[in-house]
């Protein structure tokens, strides 16, 4: 609607853009082909010799590539200078323009942008000319032979420290020519960037992030064979063998005058010399960006997003128990994924983070992203509050380049609802997932219901624990009142529209399995079993200071006075130092528990409470591998939705001895400031 608007609006630019875009297309599809004897130069300036001029309006809505790969290799330049970038088949010099968005030019000592077409190198030249940039050279060169012009003061050849080709390695028959030049005699080698963008289409069995089925193949492969361009695999398996694989992203973006559903796939891939240890370091970001990435897909009944956005485990309550320290090797399931950056911040050396929902490690590698990358005021906004005005550009330059491509797709489309400017109450991180709605249904019933949202800000404004039970305690009153009617009336509501079996999968993540544990193995109602939980937390935790989990509940963010513990200015230095050292100890993995326990020795493991989901075989098979993967005097923590779950004595009969440490012994019993749990257990291995 607002293209048509801006259409209108400025009729003779519409007119000019749209006589531009047809010069393009014409030829693209209808010019003929230059002879077949002519040589790779003449060919490319017969292609684009008419439409040069327009070249730069028509690619900013085709090249999607361009921008990305620029703002990946931007941030891992960051805070350098004197810095010096080939853009090899440069064309209009279109990326100079597009890089200042991400890096200051002055950063570079020198830009050179080299390129065969002659038209486009006129193009260029004027660019650079009225741009007024002094750093910038445009140079007539072939991309397989071209060298930098520069020396140093001993004679030794400069090197580069970023080379890129977009979209135009495609374009070059002798790939390999052009590849080896740039790595061989321009990059160097020890803090050189490769950074590569282009169309393409996979091979017939090519690795899992960018297999492509038959049909775009052989489609792809066809449209743009007729200008010469070539999409197949071998350029990138080229540079894979040439160079180390740092990050890429397989995507797909529209055409201009296309039906959107016709998606052409292109990539964005980086790659460094091996000795280029520095870059290869801050790519890692808990994840391995270099490797072969499966294609997850999420386990049947789980929703297509994650199910909790924080740790429902309170790390204080789990410390005396589990006591984690200097070395420790950890694996845990990853939920949230808060509590990992709280063990590594108690020393373990390793973190391993395991979840079968893909959606649950992708939230984990945006908090990882956003605690390396940004400023504590940017991260606060986005990891606190939940928003960040900023986010489209943060999202680009700071967290999508140390992302991997299953988690730069499921938050590329969903950025609108980190998006600070947008103010609706339905938006934020922490009203994201499963769980984000019930966050979204505890602040709506506060918008609503006047007494309900007055209720609730003197609730987590309350002054000291004393004043915060008073207030609780209002919410007993007499039950033949009107106010204990409506008081009985709530807790109705409760029962049936939240507690029942679905939701309690949807919105809280508790399965049949696990209400089953309390209803028919402990003989609780599941009201008796939330009354316990909330109870025993608003009565013996502070809500304003201590229970960062349901100050979230009510008012969809955390506040610096009370929020988890690497969101505190001080840890979140403490993480950061050293270059993000403590982070580095952090791994995300997608799949089962058990394999994750079977690829490895631990000396401390949570299990949560993913054991309530699981039958009595099960839980034989995973006491056995545990027994097998913890070490001796490894400490084994769990979590249960029973005051005495059964899996608790087969842990014992698989060499640990178990104790539990905290329950649910009175109505308002209070074992953690989340208390959603009937028990708290720690087996220490024999
Ligand atoms: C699709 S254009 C991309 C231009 C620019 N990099 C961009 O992203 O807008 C491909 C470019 O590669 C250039 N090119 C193709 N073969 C080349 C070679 N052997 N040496 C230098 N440039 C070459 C073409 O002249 C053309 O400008």
């Amino acid at each position: 609607m607002s293209s048509v608007i801006g259409a209108l609006s400025n009729p003779k630019r519409t007119y000019d853009k749209v006589v531009n875009d047809l010069t393009v297309l014409k030829s693209i599809w209808l010019k003929p082909l230059a002879p077949a004897d002519a040589d790779h130069a003449s060919r490319l300036d017969h292609f684009y010799r008419d439409q040069a001029h327009a070249y730069d309006g028509f690619r900013s809505n085709f090249l999607w590539g361009r921008r990305p790969m620029l703002a990946a290799c931007a941030a891992r330049l960051e805070g350098k200078s004197n810095l010096v970038w080939v853009d090899m088949g440069g064309g209009t010099g279109e990326n100079v323009a597009l890089m200042a968005e991400f890096i200051d030019l002055s950063a570079f000592s020198a830009i050179y942008v080299v390129d065969l077409t002659p038209s486009l190198v006129e193009v260029a030249r004027k660019k650079v000319k009225a741009k007024g940039w002094t750093n910038v050279f445009v140079e007539e060169g072939d991309a397989t032979s071209w060298h930098l012009p520069l020396h140093y003061s001993d004679g030794t050849e400069t090197k580069a420290d970023l080379v890129t080709f977009s979209y135009s390695l495609s374009m070059m028959p002798p790939f390999h020519a052009a590849v080896d030049n740039a790595v061989e005699n321009i990059l160097d080698e020890k803090r050189g960037l490769l950074g590569v963008t282009d169309f393409f289409v996979s091979g017939r069995f090519d690795l899992p992030q960018r297999q492509h089925s038959y049909l775009r193949r052989v489609l792809w492969q066809a449209v743009f064979d007729q200008d010469g361009i070539a999409l197949g695999p071998e350029r990138r398996a080229y540079l894979d063998h040439k160079l180390n694989r740092v990050m890429e992203h397989n995507s797909d973006g529209t055409i201009p005058y296309v039906p959107g559903f016709m998606r052409a796939p292109y990539y964005v891939w980086l790659g460094c010399h091996p000795r280029s240890s520095q870059l290869m370091r801050r790519a890692r970001s808990g994840i391995d960006l270099s490797g072969v990435e499966e294609k997850f897909h999420r386990p049947a009944l789980f929703p297509p997003t994650f199910l909790y956005s924080i740790s429902w485990e309170d790390p204080r309550a789990d410390d005396p128990a589990f006591m984690v320290g200097e070395g420790d090797v950890v694996l845990t399931l990853t939920g949230g994924g808060c509590n990992a950056m709280d063990m590594t911040l108690s020393g373990a050396a390793r973190v391993v983070c395991v979840d079968m929902n893909p959606a649950q490690g992708y939230l984990l590698e945006l908090k990882l992203a956003a605690l390396r990358n940004l400023s504590f005021d940017d991260a606060w906004k986005l990891l606190g509050e939940g928003k960040h005005e900023n986010i489209e550009k943060l999202y680009l330059c700071k967290l999508a380049p140390f992302m991997s491509q299953g988690a730069k797709r499921f938050w590329g489309s969903r950025l609108h609802m980190l998006d600070g400017k947008n103010k609706s109450i339905g938006t934020g991180l922490y009203l994201m997932g499963s769980m984000g709605w019930l966050v979204y249904f505890s602040l709506l019933l506060q918008w609503w219901i006047w007494p309900a949202r007055y209720f609730v800000r003197k609730l987590v404004s309350a002054p000291t624990l004393e004043d915060q039970r008073k207030l609780y305690n209002q919410l007993t009153p007499n039950p033949n009142s009107i106010l204990g009617i409506f008081h009985q009336l709530m807790w109705w509501v409760l029962r049936y529209v939240l507690l029942n079996h679905y939701m309690l999968w949807l919105l809280n993540g508790v399965p049949k399995a696990q209400s089953d544990l309390i209803k028919k193995h402990d003989g609780r109602s599941i009201i008796e079993y939330a009354q316990t939980t909330f109870n025993g937390a608003a009565l013996n935790t502070h809500i304003r200071t201590q229970n960062y989990f349901y100050l979230l509940c009510m008012i969809g963010k955390f506040t610096k006075e009370c929020c988890p513990r690497f969101l505190k200015p001080a840890e979140f230095e403490k993480l950061k130092a050293d270059e993000n050292r403590m982070l580095d100890s952090i791994e995300v993995v997608t799949g089962k528990f058990k394999d994750a326990l079977l690829a490895g020795v631990y000396t401390r493991v949570i299990l949560m409470d993913h054991m309530d989901w699981m039958d009595a075989s099960y839980h034989h098979d995973l006491a056995s591998t545990l027994r097998d993967h913890v070490s001796p005097g490894g400490r084994v923590i769990w979590r249960s939705s029973s005051i005495e779950p059964p899996y608790s004595k087969v842990m014992e009969q698989y060499g640990f001895e178990v104790r539990r440490v905290s329950y649910h012994d009175k109505p308002d019993a209070c074992i953690d400031a989340v208390n959603m749990y009937a028990s708290f257990w720690v087996g220490v291995r024999k």
